[in-house]
């Protein structure tokens, strides 16, 4: 019977879930980490636990390391992977959370209520200084349409929003289904915005990226809001602007560096909450059960959905390839087990190497199976194949195949 060590509170919810899967849970967030960890198939952590690449040189037997949340800082990804130890966490779990708080900040941000609550608990009776403007028929322009930036899209046009939005990596029919006008770069979504509202990844492309360049860009007086990665912006750039009133104010749940104490605070026109977007009960509830759902599904052999480690299908996508994922895996089995010794590591490593970001030097023979759940390489052409397939159906020219024999 597998084990499962569950070193951080999660929802008991998710600990029920692993039991009733079968697997023997530990709920222990006491004992020595280095002795404990061999005994183990599974560890979970929230953001406490320094999994480090010393702790997973111990750990022989374990197959995944669940983050009950979003962010996988606490843990050596690269250590993890060298060993074939999949790491999965829970990013789904504060898509709620962090969209109601987008919305907050929006509303807090149009009609001056930090402020005017602050001012109020200080004695001062001030109606006239914090009048503001209906968010009803404005423009939200949206960058990053993934699944925060959709679901404060759907809240946006609940409030009667105009919402258009830039994101070159989602579907024509998802921006349909959402209503939200598909804009083509985001100098248009600049262009067009009276709010904007920051729903990216960071990364290099996108750090710093709202700067002194794209404010120029911007409606004179523009609004903006972010919950997502304070490295977006260019702190000085934005500071700047607001100063001169280019830009009309913002509202940040994030900085660049946190905790932040630096000039923002002093602005009358910024609101401000400590990174706050995904501290809610519910969001830490999911988290739990969403995590051990990615566990068990590890353990049991199944698709780890959420694996950052391995490459992984979209759950649109799963849909449609489902049958034909776990033939893949069968296949990609099959070719392991006909190996031997350095043949079959070999066969492993090819496969890992040709499906990106796994970068693998060593491939642990033992945990060949977890490391290659045979979703790599096929599944990725079958993607592809499914991509074409509904592109012909929406008449796009790009050559249809089909996709799964
Ligand atoms: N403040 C918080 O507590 C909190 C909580 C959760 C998430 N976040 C942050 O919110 C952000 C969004 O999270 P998510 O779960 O929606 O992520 P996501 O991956 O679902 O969505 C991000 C979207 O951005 C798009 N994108 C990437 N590069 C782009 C570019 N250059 N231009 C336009 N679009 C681009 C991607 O295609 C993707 O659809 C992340 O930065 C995340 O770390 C913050």
């Amino acid at each position: 019977m597998s084990k499962v060590l569950v070193r951080e509170e999660i929802a008991e919810a998710g600990i029920r879930l692993l039991r009733e899967r079968g697997f023997e849970v530990d709920v222990d967030g006491d004992s020595d980490l280095d002795e404990a960890i061999g005994r183990y198939d599974a560890i979970i952590v929230r953001s406490a636990t320094k999994v480090t690449a010393d702790l997973i040189g111990r750990a022989d037997n374990l197959k995944v390391i669940g983050r009950a949340g979003v962010g996988i800082d606490n843990v050596d990804v690269e250590a993890a992977t060298r060993r074939g130890i999949v790491v999965a966490n829970a990013p789904e779990s504060t898509v709620i959370s962090a969209a109601e708080h987008t919305i907050g900040l929006l509303v807090a941000l149009t009609r001056n209520i930090p402020q005017a609550h602050a001012a109020l608990k200080q004695g001062r009776w001030e109606r006239k200084t914090y009048g503001g403007v209906e968010l009803a028929d404005k423009t939200l322009g949206v960058l990053g349409f993934g699944r925060i930036g959709q679901q404060v899209a759907r809240r946006a046009a609940g409030l009667g929003m105009r919402v258009v939005a830039y994101d070159p990596f989602v579907s024509r029919e998802r921006f349909r289904e959402l209503g939200v006008e598909r804009l083509e770069n985001d100098a248009d979504v600049y262009a067009a915005a009276d709010f904007l509202t920051l729903h990216l990844p960071l990364t290099n492309e996108t750090r710093k990226s709202i700067n002194a360049e794209a404010f120029g860009k911007m409606r004179d007086g523009v609004r903006i809001v972010n919950a997502a990665r304070g490295a977006l912006v260019d702190e000085d750039d934005l500071l700047a602007a607001l100063k001169s009133g280019r830009v009309g104010g913002a509202a940040l749940d994030v900085f660049s560096t946190e905790p932040y104490s630096g000039p923002l605070l002093e602005l009358d026109n910024v609101v401000v909450t400590p990174h706050l977007a995904a501290s809610t009960e519910e969001a830490q509830d999911r988290a739990g059960v969403i995590i051990a759902e990615q566990v068990a599904a590890a353990l049991d052999g199944g698709l780890v959905s959420n694996a950052v480690n391995i490459p992984v299908i979209g759950a649109e996508d799963l849909e449609v390839l489902g049958a034909c994922v776990h033939s893949a895996r069968r296949q990609a089995r099959a070719s392991c087990h006909g190996a031997r010794g350095r043949a079959r590591r070999g066969v492993a490593a090819d496969l890992l190497r040709r499906t990106g970001p796994v970068r693998h030097q060593v491939v642990d023979r033992r945990r060949l199976e977890w490391s290659l759940p045979g979703t790599l390489r096929p599944a990725g052409e079958l993607r592809q194949r499914a991509h074409d397939r509904s592109r012909a159906r929406r008449g796009d020219p790009g050559g249809a195949q089909p996709f799964c024999a």
